[in-house]
């Protein structure tokens, strides 16, 4: 396993150029894109991505998606609906996924052997020098072990996958944080499957009018395969984590009267004393850009549980909100009587 550093702006050649040799033999290559870092095998490829598939412990109903570098790439890919490709001449590149017809083209390992395909044009200089330069898509998921937090910089991909991949592109932190917002667009309305940093009020703005289920705010898992990611459990760090939505001075004293070494997760302004601190910012940008690293440390620190305000859903913190109960297996505590029988159960 090589790890290769490039400046994300203007990424070297001679690191492109390893990129593309190393997908053209069927090989896998973790890099940066301006949402997490994906692992990356040539869409065109059953043996690339049967090792993203191994490499990560995906399970092997969850398809991948493909990036391209262009709309026209994507229209090679998948049937892309006329008024759906005005937009996307608009948002992209950028973090949007589409979900679209596949035209079977691409490996059926990566779409898993649906009859769609998620596709998107990653805004970030590194995947798409070398989508160019392969002159075909590529396919990757999050460079995580499946379950855990996606990666937002090249060290954590070192941590969740040391030795199963071919190389390492470290371009710094990724841009946002979060992945991409996801939208069904085979369907009338359009409908969300997973919020990300193009915003739902953004979609709306563009799309026109949007469905957002229960499982897009991460209230109930989806065990269909409309969204199959959304079945599997997602992010977790081994410490239980609960959202608060009451004052988290008073959740810290609560679980400390039951013996419990306790962390905060502070956000959007709100903190408190307790056994650890883990500092999100406090914007929702900053939150979205630190959310991913906060859950590695937390497992680090020496705590029993951690606790994160509940934050509002609106604009970025719709995402977030998604990650946090996916994140905290849906602990929610919305009175401190809640969070007591969800301390008495972790006892
Ligand atoms: O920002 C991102 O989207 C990052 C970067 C690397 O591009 N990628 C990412 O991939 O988050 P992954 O595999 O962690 O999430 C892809 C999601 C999964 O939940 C998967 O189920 C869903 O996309 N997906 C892929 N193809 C689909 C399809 N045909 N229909 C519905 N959902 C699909
Ligand atoms: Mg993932």
């Amino acid at each position: 396993m090589r790890v290769l550093k490039t400046d994300p702006l203007r990424p070297d050649p001679g690191v492109i150029d390893a990129a593309v040799r190393t997908l053209r033999r069927g090989g896998i290559v973790a890099a940066p894109t301006e949402t997490v870092y994906g692992l990356f095998s040539s869409a065109l490829s059953d043996e690339g991505c049967e090792r993203v598939f191994r490499a990560k412990k995906r399970p092997r109903d969850n398809p991948l998606i493909v990036h391209v570098d262009s709309l026209e790439m994507a229209e090679e890919v998948g049937h892309i609906p006329s008024d759906i490709a005005e937009v996307l001449r608009r948002v992209w590149p950028g973090p949007v996924t589409v979900v679209v017809r596949s035209r079977g083209v691409v490996s059926k390992c990566v779409t898993a052997g649906l009859d769609t395909v998620a596709v998107r044009a990653p805004a970030h200089p590194i995947p798409l020098a070398i989508i160019r330069e392969l002159g075909a898509p590529i396919a990757g998921p999050s460079a995580n072990r499946a379950g855990r937090p996606s990666p937002t910089a090249a060290e954590h991909v070192i941590e969740d996958l040391n030795g199963e991949v071919d190389l390492i592109i470290d371009g710094g932190p990724a841009f946002l944080g979060i992945e991409s917002t996801i939208v069904d667009v085979t369907r009338r309305p359009p409908v969300l499957l997973r919020p990300g940093p193009f915003t739902a009020e953004e979609l709306r703005e563009y799309f026109g009018d949007i469905a957002i289920p229960p499982y897009a705010r991460g209230l109930a898992e989806a065990d269909v395969a409309i969204a199959p990611g959304v079945k599997y459990r997602h992010y977790a760090p081994e410490t239980p984590l609960v959202i608060v939505h009451f004052e988290l001075a008073e959740a810290v004293r609560l679980l400390r009267s039951r013996g419990l070494r306790v962390a905060v997760l502070c956000a959007a302004g709100k903190c408190a004393e307790a056994d650890g601190a883990l500092q999100l910012g406090e914007s929702l940008y900053e939150a979205a850009r630190n959310l991913y690293g906060a859950l590695r440390s937390l497992d680090r620190l020496p705590v029993d549980i951690g606790v994160v305000p509940a934050l509002e859903e609106a604009g970025l913190g719709l995402a977030l909100m998604n990650r946090l109960r996916k994140a905290s297996g849906r602990r929610e505590a919305r009175t401190p009587e809640e969070l007591l029988r969800i301390a008495e159960a972790l006892l």
